[in-house]
Parts: C-alpha cells; sequence; structure tokens
C-alpha cells in the first residue's frame, strides 16, 4: 500500500464515522480542513503527508465525538498502527492531532509545522460564511437561541449558565470566534483569518440593525 492509498482509506473511514454528525463535525468540515490544511502546508514548507493525515483524523480525537480525548486518541492510533507506517510516522500525525485540540496558554511544548497548520486550517473553517452557519448550526444542536438581549454578551460563561441553556449563537462570536485571527500560527492562514474576521464584523453589525430595527425607515 502506497501513501496515496493510506490517504484513501483514511478518507473512507472517516468518512463512514463522521457522515451523519450534525453538530458541526461533519464530512464536508474534514473536506475543508484538509484542502486548507494541504494549500497551507504548501506554502509553509510542512510535510504533505502527515498534514493530509492529521486533518483527516482531527476530529476523531475530539471529545464531543469520542467522548473523551483518551478514547479518541486510542482510536486513532488502532487505526494508524494497521497501515503500513513507521513508528516516526505515526508519533508525528498524532502530535499534529493533538496539537489542533490544544486549547493554548497552558505552556505545553512548541508546536510542529504540521501541527500548526492543521490547527489554522481547523479554526479557519470556524471563521467567515461557513463559520457563521456552523455556529447557528451547533446552537441548534444544543437548544440555545441565536440571540437573547436579556443575555449579556461576555467573552467567558460559567458552568451553570451552559448547563441552563443560557448560551446563545451570538455570544460565541466573542466568547471565541472574534479571537482566532491573533491566534494564527502561521502568515498564510493570518491572511486569510483577516478577510474572514472582517465578514464576521459586517454580519454582526447587520445583525443588529436588522434586531433592532434600524434598517427599517429607509422606505
Ligand atoms: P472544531 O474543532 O472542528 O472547530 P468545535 O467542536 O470546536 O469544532 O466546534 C464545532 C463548530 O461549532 C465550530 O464552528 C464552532 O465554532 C462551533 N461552536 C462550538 N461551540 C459553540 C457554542 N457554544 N455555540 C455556538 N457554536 C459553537
Ligand atoms: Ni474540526
Amino acid at each position: 500500500m502506497n501513501k496515496q492509498e493510506c490517504i484513501q482509506r483514511t478518507a473512507d473511514y472517516v468518512k463512514m464515522l463522521l457522515e451523519h454528525d450534525t453538530s458541526g463535525h461533519d464530512w464536508w468540515h474534514i473536506k475543508r480542513v484538509r484542502r486548507l490544511s494541504l494549500m497551507l502546508a504548501t506554502q509553509e514548507g510542512a510535510d504533505p503527508f502527515i498534514v493530509e493525515m492529521a486533518a483527516l483524523l482531527h476530529d476523531i480525537a475530539d471529545e464531543k465525538i469520542a467522548g473523551s480525548e483518551e478514547k479518541g486518541m486510542a482510536t486513532v492510533r488502532a487505526w494508524l498502527t494497521q497501515l503500513p507506517l513507521s513508528t516516526d510516522e505515526i508519533e508525528q500525525i498524532i502530535e499534529a492531532i493533538s496539537t489542533v485540540s490544544y486549547k493554548g496558554g497552558h505552556g505545553k511544548k512548541p508546536l510542529t509545522q504540521e501541527g500548526m497548520v492543521v490547527q489554522d486550517a481547523d479554526r479557519l473553517d470556524a471563521l467567515g460564511a461557513i463559520g457563521i452557519a456552523r455556529t447557528f448550526m451547533y446552537a441548534g444542536s444544543r437548544g440555545h437561541s441565536m440571540y437573547d438581549p436579556a443575555i449579556p454578551v461576555r467573552e467567558t460563561m460559567t458552568k451553570e449558565e451552559y448547563r441552563y441553556g443560557r448560551s446563545t449563537a451570538l455570544h460565541h462570536f466573542y466568547e471565541k470566534l472574534l479571537k482566532l485571527k491573533d491566534l494564527m500560527n502561521t502568515k498564510s492562514a493570518r491572511k486569510l483569518a483577516m478577510e474572514r474576521h472582517r465578514f464576521m464584523e459586517q454580519f454582526l453589525q447587520q445583525f443588529y440593525r436588522e434586531w433592532d430595527g434600524h434598517d427599517e425607515d429607509v422606505n
């Protein structure tokens, strides 16, 4: 089995696992992250095989899908071990995947080039028009409303507030999405992120305009 076949087999496997997901981790998200990752890998000089494999498998290890990160990583490792890969390749792929879910801020070891690229691609897919759409899908799947002026928009929410469904889709923009442009690892991703960020700002501006009826006096 050559590298291309390893990729194809992995793509089929992930597609089977995520095809029916409705929480924003569907197969199309994986396809976009795969494409973005490969584009960034070329621009940043990361290993395209490690990057493509890590992009394909990055959400299998997500605790929202696997139950826990340990379980998810075990699934990924089991999958990789039965492919004809060297120990070194397996470790590089695992390392890159663990970067993606890394929340940042608690002083872990420096990221590999491949990890940085896939993390940037995953974050880019949370931005722009697609990012907006995914946010509302996710909020809907959790029973959150899209906006509630009674809930102040704050950057952090307590566990209690989440439990009582006091998060809204709009909340997520302030809590995470608008911060992502400053968290990109690579120059190429930062440039794309700026564009997608601007689009989200325009969206929010228009959302509040319509909500408050400020666009209604034009006729
Ligand atoms: P990924 O790592 O693939 O970005 P996440 O599990 O972090 O996946 O989120 C899936 C999608 O749902 C992303 O687009 C994310 O921005 C969005 N999302 C995550 N948490 C919330 C939330 N509390 N409210 C609304 N959208 C959310
Ligand atoms: Ni993802």
